[in-house]
């Protein structure tokens, strides 16, 4: 059950605006409660009572978003350059809870990204005991040199820096310098970090399923997205 909260509070954590901005909207007539204007920015309100010049708010009861990440783009919120959150509504940024994406790509890699401000979900999605896999479509500088598909799924993989080897992985070699690989877990740069352990090089990389959420199924474009909640994504992540 929602609970009532002051207006200008609820306002304000989806990303509207600051609580003077409220308070002149509510002045302007702007604002409804249950079609009658509302009266005072500490007015106690149901998110789905307000209207804002006549429209309902926006994902007033959590926000999870399915998006295809282009190249280039960074997954932070605040490093200089092209933020994955330009593709989005300006007002999602500043949303509370914030939004964050749910095991982060480099800007040098495309593909499928969660984006959601459900701590549970984020927990689900990223627990490497929950088995949730991460598929990559790996392109290589180099030809395979045929021992790698053993190395990634003995489990005894030791990265650079780390203190314990990965979890077992599964390669599938399409040829000479493509296949794909399939992560239960997501270290920073894995899949970059596993194929330099084999003095390898990635030069293109693109994340093409969560689970059994397939990218190309969400005939989304580089930069587009949907919104869904957290209970379907969970269904079409683990194809229930
Ligand atoms: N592995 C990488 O090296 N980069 C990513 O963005 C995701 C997985």
């Amino acid at each position: 059950m929602m609970k009532p909260e002051r207006l200008d509070k609820l306002l304000s954590n989806l990303g509207y605006g600051v609580r003077k901005d409220v308070a002149y909207w509510i002045r302007r007539g702007w604002i409804t409660i249950d079609g009658a204007r509302a009266t005072s920015p500490a007015q106690k309100v149901l998110a789905d009572q307000v209207r804002l010049e006549g429209a309902e708010l926006d994902h007033p009861h959590g926000l999870t978003i399915i998006y295809h990440k282009p190249l280039g783009a960074v997954c932070s919120r605040k490093e200089d350059g092209q933020l994955i959150y330009e593709d989005f509504p300006a007002r999602w940024i500043d949303r509370k809870p914030p939004l964050s994406s749910i095991g982060r790509l480099d800007k040098d890699t495309s593909g499928l990204l969660i984006i959601t401000d459900d701590g549970l979900l984020n927990h689900q999605l990223t627990s490497p005991k929950k088995h949730i896999s991460k598929t990559y479509a790996v392109t290589l500088d180099n030809p395979l040199k045929g021992n790698e598909k053993e190395l990634f799924a003995s489990g005894k993989l030791l990265l650079e820096a780390d203190d314990r080897p990965c979890l077992p992985a599964e390669l599938t070699v399409i040829n000479e310098t493509q296949a794909t690989l399939v992560l239960l877990e997501g270290r920073y740069h894995q899949v970059r970090r596993m194929f330099a352990a084999t003095g390898n090089h990635v030069t293109s990389l693109t994340r093409t399923h969560i689970g059994a959420l397939s990218l190309a199924e969400t005939g989304l474009e580089p930069g587009a997205y949907t919104t869904t909640t957290s209970e379907k994504l969970m269904k079409l992540v683990t194809g229930e």
